[in-house]
């Protein structure tokens, strides 16, 4: 009987007072290693407080997989508590109807006063809040291995496109791979965030993948952008086909590549592997996109659930939103906090510099939604984007016809 209670309570079933415990089912795709650390800071606090977590992961950047499956769970009339989200997609759910309401929480917390207003445009629909948001990453990063660009002649972070294109040569020169990537639109589209910044600038960025201005999507600005993605092109090896991101960053840290165009949960890579910024590895903005940060912030949309879930349900977006959690779940994740009132501390200098950089850009105007990860238009959209950067990455159109087919993607 004993051995029976302790291997229950060690499964989170049974709450200390020895009632059964409650618990969450939470979907999401963070399932890389610096990813699954991260998650398990979260499901360690849930433990701790009684609350079981019933983990639904389903792999792949972006959550294109992710939404598949909770298609199928929301049809069935089975949501799981919470699940992993971006931008424009929470705002579909809600206007389905399909998640809760977390006001009264919001409000007993002050989450109003205490989420960025750009954060607060996807977590709440009509004035409800209906997600619970974890962190803000941004897109337009460069990771780079310290050693190989030392090896290679490159003494510094490349300060503007041409210095970089001009590193990347210099790296590939010495025997390593110049760009780490992993061959998948989402990934591609990830690196288009960077380019089209550093290529037009902010106010090019929003009128072109946010307001899907037709003269600047069509515009030779946007051609230049195509052409400097054909440039990168030529830096990635041979294998970069379907490669995950995880392994591309496994590339830069394990010394056999340079550099790597990701969001800053590469930096969630390194720290697992033991690496540190400034000495093992650099974090810098994609060159030409000094000052500017597209972002994208991980939700946690709470659905509709039973009466008999609430609870467990708001103590879940409680602990999210709990400063010293959102602290030491961003440590961990390579993300920055969701909330204006955590202190830096705790943060390595590329945390700190992802802080720094997000208040001033939000201070500044120059804090954009990230196109590749659901922040600046919504999904249909996002996706005849994809199409179109991923086929002409790999050869398959030429810049001036990429920029018609962003044209009629936008349509
Ligand atoms: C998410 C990150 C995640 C990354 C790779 C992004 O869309 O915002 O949290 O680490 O995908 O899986």
């Amino acid at each position: 009987m004993k051995r029976h209670v302790i291997a229950a309570a060690a499964a989170g079933l049974l709450a200390t007072g020895g009632a059964w415990a409650q618990s969450v089912e939470v979907l999401h795709w963070w399932t890389s290693g610096g990813e699954a650390a991260a998650l398990g800071v979260l499901k360690k606090d849930l433990e701790k407080q009684g609350v079981a977590w019933k983990d639904m992961p389903v792999a792949g950047g972006g959550g294109e997989a992710a939404m598949t499956s909770l298609r199928a769970r929301v049809t069935a009339k089975n949501p799981p508590t919470a699940v992993q989200m971006l931008g424009f997609d929470i705002q579909d759910w809600a206007k389905q109807g399909a998640l809760g309401d977390l006001n009264a929480l919001a409000a007993k917390e002050g989450w109003d006063k205490t989420v960025p207003a750009a954060l607060q445009a996807f977590s709440k629909h009509n004035g409800k809040w209906i997600a619970a948001p974890v962190n803000v990453h941004s897109t337009n990063w460069v990771w780079a291995n310290r050693e190989v660009l030392a090896k290679a002649g490159v003494n510094a972070a490349p300060a503007n496109w041409d210095a970089f294109v001009d590193a990347l040569d210099k790296v590939q020169k010495a025997g390593f791979v110049a760009l780490a990537h992993g061959g998948q639109a989402w990934q591609e589209a990830t690196i288009f965030d960077g380019v089209v910044l550093a290529t037009g600038g902010v106010d090019f960025y929003r009128k072109a993948l946010v307001n899907k201005d037709k003269a600047s999507l069509g515009s030779d600005t946007m051609k230049r952008a195509f052409d400097r993605m054909a440039q990168l092109r030529k830096y990635v090896d041979k294998d970069f086909s379907n490669r995950d991101w995880n392994l591309a960053s496994a590339m830069v840290i394990q010394g056999k590549a340079g550099f790597q165009i990701m969001g800053d949960w590469a930096k969630g890579e390194f720290i697992n592997a033991k690496k540190a910024p400034g000495k093992d590895f650099l974090c810098f903005r994609v060159p030409g996109t000094q000052g500017m940060v597209s972002f994208n912030s991980d939700q946690f949309a709470m659905f509709n659930v039973g009466a008999a879930a609430q609870d467990a349900q708001i103590k879940l977006a409680s602990a999210i939103m709990n400063p010293s959690f959102q602290s030491a779940f961003n440590v961990v994740k390579g993300s920055v906090p969701a909330r204006t009132d955590v202190p830096d501390r705790a943060f390595d200098d590329c945390g700190k510099k992802g802080m720094k950089d997000l208040a001033e850009a939000n201070t500044k105007g120059t804090l954009v939604g990230s196109m590749a990860h659901g922040h600046a238009v919504p999904a249909s959209v996002k996706n005849a984007f994809y199409d179109v950067i991923t086929q002409h990455f790999n050869g398959k159109m030429d810049s001036a016809a990429a920029v018609k087919a962003m044209v009629q993607a936008a349509e």
